[in-house]
């Protein structure tokens, strides 16, 4: 079987020490192809150098919500010309973070800074991974009228089934983690029970949310499985089909190239 890691952030420094085997140990769990996501300029310099390195990692680029207070014309220009890597797949992650930004002022930043973002996606014709935290109106409203014409994921889905819902309307993937598997996973199962399942997509977000048995450890992509393996108990679906409608998700919106599984 093959999986995709669609979301994880190998710059950590957590990966410092073994991101070799950490890759090593996905390839040997069946996740051949890993996307890694920056959230500052820095930092997505270093993705877009871990994909030249490693042919089973892709890369987005972007300026997560928490990391906008410097953007401005240049950051979008150094962007773009990172995204001329044909290892970068999309413009992420970007988004909206209201858990940690409380003032009005620095939601209109971060609002400005996300729509600058999806417009930068959009002249460069690349997909969008959304990051979006106690944000879901205003989320799901910037969307709908910004949006236009763009293709993209929420990812780590923590909103409620409407808002799912409006999602999938839009034509824009949910992505699931491991907090599926968490005894605590209050509304997402019932939306990965609803999900179409050419909307759904998995994910680590590795070095964070590692999914049962290693809650509480450092995630690594090759947990990826233990997510899938909650969506086929979930759905009442092999694991193998869960691998083969996720794995064509990943390719479809990504544009990764087809292997076999
Ligand atoms: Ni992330």
């Amino acid at each position: 079987m093959n999986f995709v890691d669609t979301h994880c952030h190998l710059t950590d420094e957590q990966f410092s020490e073994d991101l070799i085997e950490v890759i090593e140990r996905a390839k040997n769990s069946g996740v051949g192809r890993i996307i890694n996501f920056g959230g500052t300029l820095k930092d997505s310099q270093e993705t877009v150098e871990l994909a030249e390195k490693f042919s089973e990692l892709y890369a987005g680029v972007g300026i997560h919500p928490e990391e906008v207070q410097d953007f401005d014309s240049e950051t979008c220009d150094k962007l773009a010309e990172l995204a001329k890597n044909p290892k970068i797949v999309a413009i992420g992650e970007i988004g909206l973070d209201y858990h940690w930004e409380k003032s009005a002022e620095g939601r209109e930043l971060q609002k400005k800074v996300f729509i600058a973002q999806l417009d930068l996606a959009r002249q460069l014709n690349l997909p969008v991974c959304v990051h979006d935290r106690e944000a879901h109106g205003d989320t799901l409203q910037i969307l709908k009228t910004e949006a236009k014409g763009l293709r993209g994921v929420l990812h780590c889905f923590s909103g409620s089934l409407e808002i799912a819902k409006e999602i999938w309307k839009l034509g824009w993937f949910t992505g699931v983690d491991g907090p599926l598997t968490f005894k605590n996973s209050a509304k997402l199962p019932d939306i990965v029970k609803a999900a179409p399942s050419e909307m759904l997509l998995i994910e680590t977000d590795a070095p964070y949310l590692a999914p049962v048995p290693n809650r509480g450890k450092r995630n690594e992509p090759a947990f990826v499985v233990n997510v899938a393996e909650k969506i086929a108990e979930i759905r009442g679906e092999t694991l193998e089909k869960v691998s083969e409608y996720t794995t064509a998700n990943a390719e479809n919106l990504y544009s990764l190239e087809r292997k076999e599984i």
